[in-house]
C-alpha cells in the first residue's frame, strides 16, 4: 500500500513490482508451507522494493509470488520491517475513512472505508505465530495486505464515482500493460 508510487532506485534483482491489470494480482495465494532462508530471501526483497518505492505495505502476489504473506513499515522507517506470514485476520471493529493507495496503482489514490481496528494471526519472520491488535493505519494495511493475499484489489473498493474519477488512469495501466506483454 502507498500513497506515492515514485521509484526512488532499485538494483537489477529479478523481482520487480507486478502492476494492475496483470492477472497475477487476482489469483489467490497458497499458504506458506515452512519458513525458510528462501522465505526470508523473498521477505528482504520485498522490503526492499517497498521502501524503494515508496510503499507501507507489500503482499507477496505484488512480486509475482502467489503465497500468503505480507510486509509492512506502518511508520515508513527501515528499522519499522513488519512480516506476516499466512495471516488470519480475528476480528475487525469500527470503521475508517481515508486515503489508500497501492503500488500496483502507481498514481491512484482515492478513499476507501475500511475497519478501525483489526486483530490477526500470523507467522513471523523466525515462523512465530504471534498475534496483534491493530489500529488506524496498521489496521487498513493489514486490510489492504490481506485483499491482496484473497486477489481482491484497491478499484474493487473504489465506489464508482472514485473509479469514474481514475478512468483515465487506470486506462493507462491498462494500455502499459498491453504494450509491455507485446
Ligand atoms: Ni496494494
Amino acid at each position: 500500500m502507498s500513497d506515492d508510487g515514485q521509484v526512488v532506485g532499485v538494483d537489477g534483482d529479478r523481482l520487480t513490482l507486478v502492476k494492475y491489470p496483470d492477472p497475477r494480482l487476482r489469483s489467490p495465494c497458497r499458504p506458506v508451507g515452512k519458513v525458510d532462508d528462501d522465505i526470508r530471501t523473498l521477505i528482504d526483497r520485498m522490503f526492499e522494493l517497498m521502501f524503494a518505492f515508496r510503499g507501507v505495505g507489500l503482499a507477496g502476489p505484488q512480486v509475482g509470488v502467489s503465497l500468503r504473506l505480507f510486509v509492512a513499515s506502518p511508520t515508513f522507517h527501515t528499522d519499522d520491517r513488519q512480516v506476516y506470514i499466512n495471516p488470519d485476520i480475528v476480528a475487525l471493529d469500527g470503521s475508517q475513512d481515508g486515503e489508500e493507495g497501492c503500488l500496483s496503482f502507481p498514481d491512484i489514490a482515492c478513499r476507501v472505508r475500511r475497519y478501525q481496528t483489526a486483530t490477526l494471526r500470523a507467522l513471523d519472520r523466525d515462523g512465530e505465530p504471534f498475534e496483534r491488535a491493530a489500529d488506524g493505519l496498521l489496521a487498513r494495511i493489514i486490510q489492504h495486505e490481506t485483499d491482496h493475499l484473497d486477489g481482491r484489489l484497491l478499484v474493487d473498493r473504489m465506489g464508482s464515482l472514485a473509479k469514474l474519477s481514475h478512468r483515465a488512469a487506470l486506462k493507462e495501466l491498462e494500455a502499459a500493460y498491453e504494450t509491455a506483454r507485446h
